[in-house]
């Protein structure tokens, strides 16, 4: 499960990750906020400490490293106090990085100090939470980057250089489009019993499930560009009332991050600087408007989470086992550790072709379900009860992980969240229609 490594050894693993996350970046990088959504690199480094500070250190009695910190880093617990407006976090030129990084090797030292402590058991689940909590904040460090970096008109790269398979191929071919068919039936999603997973993933439950198919990978940008060249922003059938709305209000007429300016040779920005667009890779930063209209276009419909869920689970039980004989760590899919930091095209080698491909990793696939609680849920105790459960409303379910998600960090059950106009996440669409 966990492995060998101690609670306290995974933690400071995990601290030291986000710590080099932010490594490639300047000073001034750190500090600006692009928009009220994103957070600068500098408050999530200081947020993910105080976390451990407030829920791990405190109840134990340890003194805080500074009092201002409650209320400059508490992101939204009504139950901690007030804080700093979240709109607000780039006007935090003060405490300057070298505070924040000494806050961050002060904590890492108190939580170091933890192991064999008597008293490691009272704050062995804060720990645990923190630790995933932390894995979040990866993931948002390098979405809020690539907004930020992404408005700069030098295109910056937060990584320069370009992944191997990219420099060896202009644009590697399109994986055929296949479907998958589920039957009728009663299925259970959820966590089980066993292993980390927050709140909003349980109580494990039955659903019923239609006969259904699930397309075998996700939508890429050649199809989105077909979509684009039908007028697709252009035809208000396509879209819902809302998403209607926000394409007239926004003037939108491609994904965020695409440059049309030459028609004929569009550009992406990536963490990875400018690039021709790849026709084969997935379509990335898609908002749930975008995927829906996309979807009823191409004659089909976005997955409930229900089915996502349970095509996930069979596809990965086909090959690997049932989940109490599988090893946790799913190897497969494109996860941030591969370093590409961009969803990558489809495989076309034969052997995968008819199964399910891409479910893990590459992009965050939007569901047609709504974020609610499931029947019979709960939410964790004090404070750590808004973490999740006071979101759940005008807000889709979004499954599987990302090219920016740790490896470890995601689940078949794991649910993300986010609204429907949200774009700057690594959000893309599977497809999915009744049978
Ligand atoms: C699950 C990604 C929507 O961005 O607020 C971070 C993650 N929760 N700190 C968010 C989270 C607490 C959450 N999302
Ligand atoms: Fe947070």
């Amino acid at each position: 499960m966990s492995g060998d490594r101690t609670l306290v050894s995974r933690v400071l693993d995990t601290r030291r990750k986000t710590s080099r996350l932010s490594e490639p970046l300047s000073a001034e990088d750190l500090v600006v906020q692009s928009m009220p959504d994103a957070s600068p690199t500098k408050w999530h480094l200081a947020h993910t400490t105080w976390f451990f500070e407030r829920f791990v250190l405190k109840p134990l009695g340890i003194a805080p490293v500074d009092a201002s910190y409650d209320y400059l880093f508490n992101s939204y617990y009504e139950a901690v106090g007030k804080r700093h407006p979240r709109n607000k976090r780039g006007l935090l030129t003060r405490p300057p990085l070298e505070e924040v990084l000494a806050y961050r090797t002060a904590v890492d030292a108190r939580i170091a100090d933890l192991e064999g402590s008597s008293r490691l058991a009272e704050v062995a689940f804060a720990l645990e939470l923190g630790k995933h909590h932390e894995e979040q904040h990866q993931e948002l460090i390098l979405t809020d980057i690539k907004h930020l970096l992404g408005c700069n008109p030098l295109l910056p790269a937060y990584r320069p250089g370009r992944p191997a398979d990219h420099a060896s191929h202009a644009s590697p071919p399109t994986a055929a489009l296949g479907w998958r068919s589920f039957g009728e039936g009663v299925a259970a999603i959820g966590a089980r019993g066993e292993g980390f997973a927050f709140d909003n993933e349980r109580p494990r439950h039955k659903v019923y499930l239609a006969p259904f198919s699930m397309a075998t990978r996700l939508v890429t940008c050649g199809e989105y560009l077909a979509f684009m060249a039908d007028r697709g922003y252009e035809r208000p059938e396509l879209w819902l009332s809302e998403g209607w709305a926000w394409v007239q209000a926004t003037g939108k007429g491609a994904p965020l991050y695409w440059e049309m300016e030459n028609a004929k040779a569009p550009r992406i920005f990536t963490l990875h600087g400018e690039q021709a667009l790849v026709p084969s890779e997935p379509i990335c930063h898609v908002t749930y408007f975008e995927a829906d209209a996309y979807a009823r276009w191409a004659g089909a419909r976005l997955p409930t989470e229900a089915e996502w869920e349970v095509a996930a689970e069979q596809s990965l039980e086909a090959r690997y086992g049932p989940p109490e004989r599988r090893p946790m760590a799913i190897k497969e899919g494109n996860f941030v550790e591969d370093g590409r930091l961009h969803p990558a095209p489809a495989s076309t080698s034969s052997k995968t072709s008819g199964e399910l491909m891409q479910m893990l990793g590459d992009v965050w696939e939007w569901t047609s379900s709504a974020y609610l609680p499931y029947p019979g849920f709960a939410p964790l105790a004090g404070a750590f009860g808004e973490y999740n459960g006071k979101f759940m409303i005008n807000q889709m379910v979004l499954r599987g992980g990302s090219c920016a998600t740790p490896r470890d960090h995601v689940r078949t059950t794991y649910r993300n969240f986010f609204p429907t106009n949200a774009e700057w996440q690594f959000s893309g669409i599977r497809l999915a229609r009744d049978e």
